[in-house]
């Protein structure tokens, strides 16, 4: 009877800890599809959710790229070939990617914050604090929640005209895999800041509201379990065990429509109810209490180097969406001239695919904020994911000369 218990418990331990299949040797592969027919069938491998889909679907003769385990791999390879499909491979091996790269950062590891490496969730914030106490006259840190696992979320205002003054809210780090995220958007701040005589006429004039991590959970997830981690870290009631809900699914407007499951194990896994996963409400609180104060919305993803505007949840567009995409081409202008790094822009729907429960969605259709973006940061899938920490300084510089005309714009439209 004892063994029996036991042996039972054994089972059920396996059936809750899903098994993920390892990175070793995983590769991934790029077809473009060139017939309605190859997309649909890209589309319902998708559904499917078997395969981690680095770049999904967009359209005809738009690449997709797809990540497979190698036990994985001769079944991937027989559905594409199937419909015609020739992949190429653009990662040979992810496992030993990721080692590389791991290696790399803790030879270079300093337990201060830079930019010449990625860093973990601690380090953001302990450098966010060093900021807030070596500039008290131009940034305030503010602990605003909690995460599910229990880490401090903060938010930090930078600006020094008062809080009267228009301001741009700023997020990165939903997605827990896109590091590029949150390293690009510190380094922004860290330019206005340590260089805040050469932009203190628009640091008077705007404020920058700064979230850089607002996934930490999962974020933290990615140094230590699983680097491919996207969602947050929240317990579902999956009989797998699966955890987290895709928080750029999570979002009141829409929510679940489109472009999201309903299954926790699925990486777009919408969440059990608008605004389940914590994280989310923590900063749906800010937006709502910082108000019509904020005239912009740029929340940063990677990758595929794309700047998007509402909707994402309809290929309709919104009545003034030929403001956001005039600041869209000025912006990605100034993004260009930097080092010729080339953006697409448009409606999320119609440059990628319809998603519903955004967070851009939300920030305008129910946040009211005019002008919400979703910006796809580098690369286009030569490292993906994986990008490599020596194209942080590069993003960030390119990047930061968008976000100044878009605070230019800010200046010029609302601060008197
Ligand atoms: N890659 C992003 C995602 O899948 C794009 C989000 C665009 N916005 C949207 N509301 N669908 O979350
Ligand atoms: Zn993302």
């Amino acid at each position: 009877m004892k063994a029996l218990v036991v042996l039972a418990c054994v089972v059920l331990a396996a059936l809750a800890t899903p098994t993920k299949p390892s990175l070793k040797e995983a590769k991934v592969v790029r077809v473009v599809p060139h017939t309605e027919e190859q997309l649909h069938h890209l589309h319902q491998l998708l559904l499917q959710g078997r395969y981690d889909f680095w770049q999904e679907p967009r359209g005809l003769n738009t690449p997709v790229d797809i990540m497979a385990a190698l036990r994985d791999l001769p079944g991937l390879a027989a559905t594409l070939s199937g419909r015609g499909l020739k992949p190429t491979v653009m990662i040979h091996d992810v496992g030993r990617l990721v080692e590389q790269q791991t290696v790399e950062r803790l030879q270079h590891h300093t337990r201060a914050m830079d930019w010449h490496n990625y860093h973990d969730y601690n380090t953001i914030n302990a450098w966010m604090a060093q900021l807030a106490s070596d500039h008290p006259d131009l940034c305030q840190l503010e602990k605003v929640g909690t995460s599910y696992e229990g880490r401090t979320m903060n938010l930090l205002t930078v600006g020094s005209g008062g809080a009267d003054k228009p301001g741009i809210f700023i997020d990165g780090g939903i997605h827990a895999r896109e590091w590029i995220s949150p390293a690009t958007v510190t380094y922004m701040v860290n330019e206005l800041v340590t260089n805040r005589d050469t932009y203190s006429d628009l640091l008077s004039s705007v404020n920058f509201y700064v979230m850089p991590s607002i996934n930490p959970d999962g974020y933290q997830y990615t140094f230590t379990d699983d680097r491919m981690w996207r969602k947050t870290r929240s317990d579902t009631n999956s009989p797998f065990g699966c955890k987290g809900a895709d928080p750029n699914r999570n979002w009141d407007f829409h929510w679940n429509e489109v472009g999201a499951s309903s299954s926790p194990c699925s990486d777009i896994y919408a969440g059990s109810a608008p605004f389940s996963e914590v994280e989310m409400r923590v900063v749906r609180d800010e937006i709502i209490r910082l108000g019509s104060k904020i005239k912009v919305y740029l929340t940063f993803h990677s990758f595929s180097q794309l700047w998007m505007y509402p909707w994402g949840y309809t290929s309709a567009l919104p009545d003034d969406w030929q403001d956001l995409d005039n600041l869209a081409q000025d912006a990605v202008s100034a993004l260009t001239a930097v080092h010729g790094t080339r953006y697409e822009i448009g409606s999320s729907t119609n440059t990628i695919y319809a998603a519903a429960g955004g967070s851009d969605d939300w920030a305008k259709g129910v946040g009211g904020v005019k002008y919400a973006y979703t910006v796809e940061l580098r690369d286009q899938g030569s490292y993906g994911f994986l990008l490599p920490a020596s194209q942080i300084i590069p993003s960030g510089e390119e990047t930061f000369e968008a976000l100044k005309v878009v605070a230019n714009f800010v200046k010029n439209t609302y601060s008197k």
